[in-house]
């Protein structure tokens, strides 16, 4: 591995814990306004100091996050299909390396799509990503997608999500992005690369956090998440419970306690969609499906069931 990957690498995956706190804001590449992220400057930019790297698209770091801002920047390169669509799987590489690079970007991150209808490109996506990567010394970090076409089952089996962490890492993504599932371990133990947790659709703040707890306990090296802390009614007190978790390896009682802590003292953040400050990520309309979107009354289409 290259002096240059392996010095990005350490920008994502903290070198004293060998953990990360990855803040997913990419969102928008084909669900537009999500919920929380409307406005992606006042959602993310108080948030960055606190997370150790943002996952974001080009379009967005350009016109809404200043370049001065310290946090390493994972770039979303895949893309090409909107919310829209009923196959999300038809994705292409939108975001060039050298981009990438021109951008100071210490990652690239595509999906892939096992089982999907458009796997087979995906996979094609990802080996010419990690090819022209490695060139410059860029590391790929592979999104185990699901898509619309995969009965939810199937994507949250550990025999699927360790079907597809490990076909990512066989082509040599760094860094395998996926789900929680029961029996996780199968999926830590048999992908030869770190994994990384994805948050998933709103939950109630506790859940969020004995979901971060199983995962670092199950062998994930962090967290890449999202909607869990930009939809929380206080972003920064979830922010800073995950690092704490992740990071302190602390437990979610007192997890819980940083993000009541923070929630009290009013510097919660600047996002909060609806999601989290109404009771919908506890069992209310939008728990088992969007997450407490904005469905009909947000800006957006608000259908994130497929992340
Ligand atoms: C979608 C992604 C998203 O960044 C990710 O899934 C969003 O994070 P969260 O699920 O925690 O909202 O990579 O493919």
């Amino acid at each position: 591995m290259s002096w240059g990957l392996e010095n990005r690498l350490s920008k994502i995956i903290r070198p004293d814990t060998g953990r990360t706190v990855m803040f997913a804001v990419d969102h928008g590449y084909f669900l537009g306004p999500t919920s929380g992220l409307e406005k992606p400057a006042e959602a993310v930019v108080p948030l960055a100091p606190y997370a150790d790297t943002l996952m974001l698209t080009r379009g967005v770091l350009r016109q809404c996050i200043p370049s001065t801002v310290q946090t390493p920047i994972v770039l979303r390169v895949s893309g090409g299909n909107s919310v829209l669509e009923d196959d999300l799987s038809d994705e292409t590489l939108m975001t060039s390396v050298e981009e990438c690079l021109r951008l100071n970007a210490v990652g690239m991150a595509l999906s892939i799509y096992v089982g999907a209808p458009h796997q087979h490109q995906t996979l094609k996506n990802l080996g010419k990503l990690v090819g022209k990567g490695e060139r410059y010394g860029m590391p790929v970090i592979a999104v185990t997608a699901v898509g619309k076409a995969l009965g939810q089952e199937i994507t949250r089996d550990a025999r699927y999500l360790a079907l597809a962490s490990r076909i990512a890492a066989e082509f040599g993504a760094h860094i395998v992005k996926t789900y929680y599932c029961e029996d996780f371990e199968r999926v830590t133990g048999t992908c030869p690369v770190p994994i990384v947790m994805a948050g998933g659709k709103k939950l109630p703040e506790r859940d969020a956090l004995v979901l971060t707890k199983n995962a670092i306990d199950g062998g994930a090296v962090g967290v890449d998440m999202g909607r869990n802390i930009f939809q929380s009614d206080s972003p920064l007190g979830m922010m800073k419970a995950v690092s704490a978790i992740v990071h302190k390896g602390i437990g979610v009682d007192d997890a819980y306690a940083v993000y009541e802590d923070e929630k009290r003292a009013g510097r919660g953040g600047a996002g909060g969609g609806d999601a989290g400050a109404s009771p919908a990520g506890a069992g209310g309309p939008g728990a088992g499906e969007a997450g407490g979107q904005a469905g009909a009354s947000g800006p957006g289409f608000g259908d994130d069931r497929k992340l």
